[in-house]
Order: structure tokens, then C-alpha cells, then sequence
């Protein structure tokens, strides 16, 4: 079986071109090709790294990691076939310098790759003690979070402890498309700043580590002490089963509860999410019942024994796709002493652009089932707290100080998020939002959503300061900032009762451009990205989206931050949001303001430049 399926010649060039050979000519990496799918890499320890040359379109290896002849870890990668895109770093510091075999399986049951010894990746594998993240892409967010390499989707797991933001996320630490679901963890101070942790949850027997979340047991009902960090997460395995993992060093390792899966469930469930409720002082979860369409809520003493207590949705809101990410929480009503209940339901398709959204409803939580508020017609009506395209998986930080609900979302959609033109890093979070509740005119309750006051750090140069100015037949053009690739926040007052539209064009001098027009009519902001660069990677990215602003026609404030691949809108106090990718080929470096049908004043018109963060 070993080599009779491969032509001599092949094995002979194996043997001798053997990569990574040490300066004492010790080989340190060897490659041994057992039959047309399958070869052993053997890894000699002492070095931090093996680097694995990965091309994005290959098909996914199945690697077992094999040390003193057990099967340590399971991982998928896109070895090179035709060319390496980028690298992407094996640890090996675990294995305290013993020799690591990866035994490389490319079939993994289907009829392709028959004839993988002949893929470029066998003699680019190589060993370093350094792996280098600094950012090589212009599509690289100067001022989001953004993992420091590979992929990323849903923030999840995060609390605020002793002054520090805890965020994880969905990651493949071994290549840019989805795969290998790892938490990957960072932190911050001041929610733009972030420091990279690496690996906190790895896939383990039960499966990957799919989304979920963490809270701080503070009087340690759960066992692990006063203060744990207890983290519930979906093991994505044979079945999607909910696990709890605990962490005595602040979230940066977490142990296996070993009674774990702690609920079990025959239809797929995933993305629990946990809170303490000082109401009925139990722990309350909800848990997305993802084909189902609904959220089903339990409660526990001590987060190991859960009992279901109610569900929420089945036929209600959109339907048009898995419900998944649930998040739970009290919101203060503005304005009011009033605090009401809101549950957020990520859902994928189903979006009001297509692809994946957040809706939300409002309503009130007894401790057991959440119920919606109806409207004047009796009904429950669908909302969503953002209307681009690329906001998903809200979900909020537990335990934020001074009562603030803060939220992040993954600045992306599923229709096309393993496509975006991005190699070394895929996708980045949305900035953190503040969230409340206001009252709209049709008597409704909203979530606004508002940049959290954090972001006013990165301002660093106002360029443009105009008090005053009228936008009529003459539209008026303002040059935006140069630095750092152009990223920049822009914010205006509008008075556009006496126009049709309101126009602001974002244009480059390659002709691409971003178009968002207000129509006082209507109330509602437009977002066009058809014209906007780079659009071809996928059919459902050259869209338009439109939010209403909640402005009634009447002077409202917009805030607009643009970074190297995306937009984000606001209007001022957040009822209306829209946060949508783009990637012109040149930044945008002019912006063109047009009214049509009358004039629309514009006031406290204000360009800054940003601080990059990383
Ligand atoms: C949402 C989601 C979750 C799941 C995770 C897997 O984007 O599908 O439901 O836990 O991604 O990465």
C-alpha cells in the first residue's frame, strides 16, 4: 500500500528535494509520499513554527497531527496546489521539541486530487521561530478589529472584567475561509486598542467551537470559584451539543467541564448565551433552534443543570432562514424611566438585503418566556438593527460598566464572506455600539444604536470644519483626508425639508463611488455600492440598501466613518444605521455633495483624519 501507487520517479524527487533543511544540513521538515492522496510530513521540533503554504481556492487536506504516534489534533487546510497565497503558523511548542508528523489525507472520500504529490506545497513547508502579521493588504481595517491573520466570523464569549474588554470570535487560525472554528480572543482597554491573545477554545472530541458566550460568577454558583470566567459554547460535532469550559487566568485558558455536553437537543442548536438574572437570581439561557426558526430559553442554579422554561418566535418575524446568535438583555427606554426587554435573533438568509441580519424584538422577559409587544394592528412586527449588508451576529459584552449595553457585530454576510478580496485576514467586526431604546413616530420602540464613546478616540486631525453652507444647484466638493490610506470620520447636520434629495457621492478618480441619498419624503438614507471598485467577487454584493432615519423630515446629524474596506452610517444619536463593505481600488478621496428639487442646508460640517490602530 505504502508507495506502489505513485510513479518511482516521483518518490526519488520527494526524497531528494526534501525542504527545510537545517544549516547542519539535518533535514527539519520531510515530506513521504505513501499513495496519491496521502503523505506524511514529518516535523522536527525546536523551532516555534511550521509554516504551512495554504492557497485560498485549493480544496481543504484533512491533517492529523501525530505526536509519540497518537493523534493529537485533527485540522483542515488549503495546502498549496498550483501557488502559495500566504502562510499560515502550526504551533509547535506543545510538543516540546519532539518530532510532529502531519499526516496529510486530500481524498477524504471524494474522487478529487487524485494526484496530490504533485501540489507545490510538499517543499515550501518550512520551520521559524517568527511569524510575521503585519499587515500586508490595502484591504486591511486601519481602525476595526480584525484578527491578526486567517479567518473570522461571529464576536462571541465577550465580558468586561477589572477594567478590560474580553472579546472572542469565530477564527481558523489555518487559512481565510471557514474552517477549524476556534475562539480566538482579544482584549482592550478602551474598545478600539486591541491586544491579540491567539487561541483561548480549540476544537475538541466534541466537536468545533462554535459560538457562544461567557459570564463572570461572581459568587461561584457554578463550582469553579468566586469570579470564574464560565464559558457556554456549541461543540459542533457529530451533533450540535452545548458545553461549558471555565477559566480561572481572566479568559485567557479554559478547562472542559467534564459533565459536559450540558444540554443536548436531536435538532441542530447552537450559540447559547448566558446570563445571571437578578430577577429571579438564576442563571437564564437562550439557545437558538436553528431550523426551527425559534429560541428556546432555560434556566439554572449553577449553569450545569438547565431546565427549558419557555420558547420564543416559531412563525414570528423573518422567516426566511436559520435563526442563530441569540442575545437577551434589558434596555432602558430614553427619555423614560421604562425598561423593557430586547432579544436579538441573527438570522441567515433572510436579511432585508439578502443574506444574513440581526432583527430584534422588543418585549418583556418574566424570567421563564419572553413575550413581544404587538403593534396598533395587533401584530409582531420584524425589526433590524442594521440596514447594510454587513452586520451579523450582534451579540452584547456581559457585565459592561455604568449599566451600557455595548454590542459588536461581524462586518460581513454570509452570501459572500469567503469570497471579499482579502488573503491574509478575512473579515473584520463592526466598531462597538452603544445601544437604547427611543420611541419612533408610528409609537413603536426602536434599538439606536450608537458608535460607543470610545470611538471618538481615534479622531486625530479635524481637516474640514465648515459652519454653514447651502447645497442647492451648486453641489459642493470636499477632499478628504490623504493619511492613512484615507480612513476618516465625517459628521453634518442636514436640513433637507426643502429638497427631493440629498446626495453625497464618495468617489475616487478611477470613477468608483459610494452614493447615499436622502429623501426627506420618504425618510429614508440610501446606500447604492454598485459603482463602488472591487464588486465581481460575488452577485450579491453590487446592492443598494436603505434605512429609515427617524427623522421625520427634520434636521438630523450624520456621522459617517469610513475605513479601507467599509462604511458605516449613523444617523447622530444611531435610529438609523447602515454598515456596509466596499473596496475601491484607490481610497475615496473626494466627497460631492448634491441637492435636487431645492436646497438642503448643511451645517457643522466636519472631517477628521483617524489614528490607525494596528
Ligand atoms: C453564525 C454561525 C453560528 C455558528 C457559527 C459557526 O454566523 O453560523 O450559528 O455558531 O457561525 O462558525
Amino acid at each position: 500500500m505504502k508507495t506502489n501507487l505513485m510513479p518511482l520517479m516521483l518518490i526519488i524527487a520527494s526524497v531528494l528535494f526534501a525542504p527545510g533543511h537545517s544549516s547542519a544540513g539535518q533535514k527539519e521538515v520531510t515530506v513521504d509520499h505513501l499513495s496519491q492522496t496521502n503523505t506524511l510530513v514529518r516535523v522536527d521540533g525546536g523551532k516555534h513554527f511550521l509554516l504551512m503554504p495554504i492557497q485560498d481556492s485549493a480544496d481543504d487536506a484533512e491533517i492529523n497531527v501525530i505526536a509519540d504516534g497518537k493523534i493529537d489534533k485533527t485540522i483542515y487546510a488549503r495546502l498549496a496546489k498550483s501557488k502559495v497565497d500566504y502562510f499560515v503558523p502550526f504551533d509547535l511548542t506543545p510538543y516540546n521539541g519532539k518530532q510532529v508528523v502531519l499526516d496529510v489525507d486530500f481524498a477524504q472520500g471524494r474522487p478529487v486530487a487524485k494526484d496530490s504529490v504533485v501540489y507545490v506545497c510538499w517543499d515550501k513547508f518550512s520551520l521559524s521561530d517568527n511569524f510575521d502579521t503585519s499587515n500586508k493588504e490595502k484591504y486591511r481595517p486601519l481602525f476595526h478589529h480584525t484578527p491578526e491573520y486567517g479567518w473570522m466570523n461571529d464576536p462571541n464569549g465577550m465580558f468586561y472584567k477589572d477594567g478590560v474588554w474580553h472579546l472572542y470570535y469565530q477564527w481558523n487560525p489555518y487559512g481565510s475561509k471557514w474552517q477549524n472554528m476556534t475562539w480566538g480572543h482579544s482584549t482592550s482597554t478602551d474598545l478600539v486598542n486591541w491586544n491579540h491573545h491567539g487561541a483561548a477554545i480549540e476544537p475538541n472530541g466534541f466537536g468545533a467551537a462554535f459560538s457562544g458566550s461567557s459570564a463572570v460568577d461572581k459568587t461561584g454558583s457554578a463550582g469553579f470559584g468566586k469570579d470564574a470566567v464560565v464559558t457556554m459554547y456549541t461543540t459542533a460535532g457529530k451533533n450540535q451539543t452545548q458545553s461549558l469550559m471555565w477559566s480561572t487566568d481572566n479568559g485567557e485558558t479554559f478547562k472542559f467541564y467534564p459533565g459536559s455536553p450540558v444540554i443536548t437537543l436531536e435538532s441542530e442548536a447552537r450559540d447559547p448565551n448566558m446570563f445571571w438574572n437578578e430577577d429571579t437570581k438564576t442563571w437564564t439561557l437562550v439557545l437558538a433552534h436553528a431550523l426551527e426558526k425559534e429560541m428556546l430559553i432555560f434556566s439554572s442554579p449553577d449553569m450545569k443543570k438547565w431546565t427549558l422554561t419557555g420558547s420564543f418566535g416559531k412563525g414570528l418575524g423573518a422567516q426566511g432562514g436559520v435563526w442563530e446568535c441569540p442575545d437577551l438583555f434589558p434596555l432602558p427606554v430614553e427619555g423614560t424611566n421604562e425598561t423593557k426587554w430586547v432579544l436579538l435573533c441573527n438570522i441567515n438568509p433572510g436579511g432585508p438585503f439578502g443574506g444574513s441580519a440581526t432583527q430584534y424584538f422588543v418585549g418583556d422577559f418574566d424570567g421563564k418566556t419572553f413575550t413581544a409587544d404587538t403593534d396598533l394592528n395587533g401584530m409582531i412586527p420584524t425589526k433590524w438593527l442594521d440596514y447594510g449588508k454587513d452586520n451579523y451576529a450582534n451579540v452584547s459584552w456581559s457585565d459592561a460598566p455604568n449599566g451600557r449595553r455595548v454590542i459588536m457585530g461581524w462586518m460581513s454576510n454570509w452570501q459572500y464572506a469567503n469570497e471579499i478580496p482579502t488573503l491574509q485576514f478575512r473579515s473584520a467586526n463592526t466598531l462597538p455600539r452603544d445601544l437604547k431604546l427611543f420611541r419612533g413616530k408610528d409609537g413603536e420602540l426602536y434599538v439606536a444604536s450608537k458608535p460607543s464613546p470610545e470611538v471618538d478616540s481615534l479622531r486625530d486631525r479635524m481637516t474640514l470644519n465648515e459652519k454653514q453652507l447651502t447645497v442647492g444647484k451648486n453641489t459642493k466638493q470636499i477632499a478628504l483626508p490623504e493619511q492613512n490610506n484615507g480612513i476618516c470620520e465625517i459628521f453634518m447636520k442636514v436640513q433637507a425639508k426643502g429638497a427631493k434629495t440629498f446626495t453625497l457621492i464618495f468617489s475616487n478618480d478611477k470613477g468608483e463611488q459610494v452614493k447615499m441619498t436622502y429623501s426627506p419624503l420618504t425618510d429614508k438614507l440610501s446606500f447604492d455600492r454598485s459603482q463602488s471598485g472591487q464588486t465581481e467577487f460575488s452577485d450579491d454584493f453590487a446592492a443598494v440598501t436603505a434605512a429609515p432615519v427617524h427623522s421625520a423630515g427634520s434636521t438630523f446629524g450624520l456621522r459617517i466613518f469610513i475605513d479601507t474596506s467599509s462604511m458605516e452610517v449613523f444617523e447622530e444619536s444611531g435610529k438609523a444605521v447602515m454598515t456596509n463593505l466596499v473596496f475601491p481600488t484607490t481610497p475615496f478621496s473626494t466627497m460631492t455633495l448634491k441637492a435636487e428639487g431645492g436646497n438642503v442646508k448643511v451645517s457643522d460640517l466636519k472631517v477628521y483624519s483617524l489614528k490607525s490602530t494596528i
